[in-house]
């Protein structure tokens, strides 16, 4: 049995045994992320590189009733891990945390597709949650598609259902994250990254499967919470800084723009946050790094892309301050490891997951290695795989 399959059956048990077999039943599937470079960028209007994991991702099962509720079960060690939302009676304040994602997709749906949604839903993830692998946005798409799919909606343009499923982690979920991770799980594909322009919402698709070359995936087991203040807080100080330089977002600003800003003398900058410069110099330098990362693996230059993940680290770690002990450790650990093209850590930070580009001769010395001296840590290799999608259940 594949991964995807038994997470299917998995999730229809769930299903059947909360809310009763029958006729009806569909599911809908979001795979989970990594970025490849172009960290912290999105909400400032630059670009990322992500590519979709292949088989790992959400599962939401469901059927259309004519309760008037929204009846959700999730298969995660979550309490209470069941819920029911009545849009009449039921306060924002009433709903737990992860059942957020799916009320807030739920009402974004309502107002895009213009219908009003009464459904029983199963959800089930072999996502690793808090890891930095984007559990929320693969959970917000899979319900949304699963949505599409019950409501036989097809009319929703795809930059839309990213929009929405966005607007609902923002508004119901009080996470002012950005597009990337909405956008890869719609619009992901098999061995290949999408490189976003997040000011335009332009991608390319960037063949990512070199035969010699392997993704590995590590997990520090440091469970990342953007819902907390410190995403919030990177985002704000962006912001004051771009307003600051009279522009819309750091995206239009260049280096030699932001070095004349912070170091001319006699400036005052004193309104600004603390450690505004050393935080934009991580945007804007960041934004240039994806533009090259992307060109080097057009241009098949390998090495030099894996310098510019091991740049995106250090920038992460020493200016945006969003890496943690365990996440430098396991990169520092990769980057000694022979072999090893680069090492970064991928997400929002605080904890989660580093990826390691590695030729696959060397990939058993890494795992090796990185079991020796970060013991806490779990890996795995992964390939790009494909996003979004839904199905019939067979009754
Ligand atoms: C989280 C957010 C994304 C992005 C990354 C950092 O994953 O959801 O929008 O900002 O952090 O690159």
């Amino acid at each position: 049995m594949t991964a995807l399959s038994s997470l299917q059956s998995k999730t229809s048990d769930l299903f059947n045994s909360k809310f009763g077999a029958g006729p009806g039943l569909k599911a809908g599937y979001a795979p989970g992320r990594v970025n490849l470079i172009g960290e912290h960028t999105d909400y400032n209007n630059g670009y990322v590189f992500p590519m979709a994991l292949a088989n790992i991702g959400t599962i939401a099962v469901g059927r259309m009733t004519k309760k008037g509720e929204i009846n959700i079960v999730s298969s995660a060690d979550v309490s209470p891990n069941s819920f029911q939302y009545k849009s009449v009676t039921t306060e924002l304040g009433d709903i737990p945390q992860w059942a957020r994602y799916v009320v807030g997709v739920v009402k974004c749906f309502e107002d895009l597709a213009n219908r009003k949604v009464s459904v029983d839903l199963a959800i089930s993830s072999n996502l690793p949650m808090g890891a930095g692998l984007s559990s929320s946005a693969s959970l917000e798409v899979a319900v949304f598609s699963l949505l599409e799919s019950l409501y036989d909606v097809t009319n929703i343009a795809k930059i839309d259902k990213i929009k929405a499923c966005q607007k609902a982690e923002h508004k119901y979920a009080n996470v002012p994250c950005g597009i990337m991770d909405q956008f890869i799980a719609t619009l992901g594909d098999v061995d290949h990254a999408l490189f976003i322009n997040c000011e335009t919402d332009d991608y390319e698709k960037v063949p990512f499967g070199d035969e010699s070359l392997l993704l590995v995936v590590t997990d520090t087991h440091k469970k990342h919470e953007l819902a907390g203040g410190e995403y919030a807080n990177r985002r704000a100080t962006c912001e004051a800084v771009a307003k600051s330089l009279g522009v819309p977002s750091l995206g239009e600003v260049s280096i030699d723009q932001l070095v004349k800003h912070f170091c001319t003398p006699g400036r005052d900058l004193s309104h600004l946050p603390d450690k505004a410069y050393p935080r934009s110099r991580h945007v804007v330098t960041e934004i240039d790094r994806a533009k090259k990362g992307k060109e080097c693996l057009v241009a098949g230059d390998v090495r030099l892309f894996g310098q510019l993940m091991n740049e995106s680290h250090k920038s992460l770690a020493d200016d945006y301050q969003v890496t943690c002990k365990e996440l430098d450790e396991v990169v520092q650990v990769a980057w000694e490891t022979e072999g090893v093209v680069g090492s970064r850590m991928t997400g929002g930070g605080f904890g989660g997951c580093a990826i390691t580009l590695v030729y696959r001769h060397a990939e058993q010395a890494l795992l090796d290695r990185l079991r020796e001296f970060c013991p806490y840590s779990s890996s795995f290799s992964t390939t790009a795989g494909r996003g979004a999608y839904s199905w019939d259940l067979p009754e």
